[in-house]
């Protein structure tokens, strides 16, 4: 029926993708820890990234509704293999059309949103500098 979660939802529900943890002082990861400050959900996601600034891995841990987990679910999934640039692209409605979530869950999605920027400005300020992950690449390989 219409009031039932669309199937993708449920699929993520069911089976989070890269659900855990990795060590956050290890300086190739960056940890974007948000909350929600309508419900009080909360969600940590987070980001491995190789020296050409390519997202090789991510995992999240989600303290929140079935909506939440499942979009971070689905924002792991569709981060990892990216470029950490590309990534800050993400907008939380495409989440949250991919996952057909309603109107009153979309803040659900917003927080998938501000993990993957959270998580990407960690990993950045970790390398102690703002410019791209790309031309440090491509001046060291020169
Ligand atoms: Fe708050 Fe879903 S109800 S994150």
């Amino acid at each position: 029926s219409s009031r039932s979660y669309h199937k993708n939802v449920v699929d993520h529900y069911d089976k989070p993708r890269n659900v855990g943890s990795f060590d956050k002082t290890d300086p190739n990861v960056g940890t974007g820890l948000v909350g929600a400050p309508a419900c009080g959900d909360v969600m940590k996601l987070q980001i491995k990234v190789d020296a050409d600034g390519n997202i090789v891995d991510s995992c999240f841990k989600t303290f929140g509704c079935g909506s939440a987990i499942a979009s971070s679910s689905v924002a792991t999934e569709w981060i990892k293999g990216k470029p950490v640039e590309d990534v800050m692209t993400i907008k939380n409605s495409d989440i949250a059309k991919h996952l057909s979530l309603p109107p009153v869950k979309l803040h659900c999605s917003m927080l998938a949103e501000d993990a993957i920027k959270a998580a990407v400005k960690d990993w950045k300020a970790k390398q102690g500098k703002g410019e791209s992950p790309k031309l440090q690449a491509q001046s060291a390989s020169t």
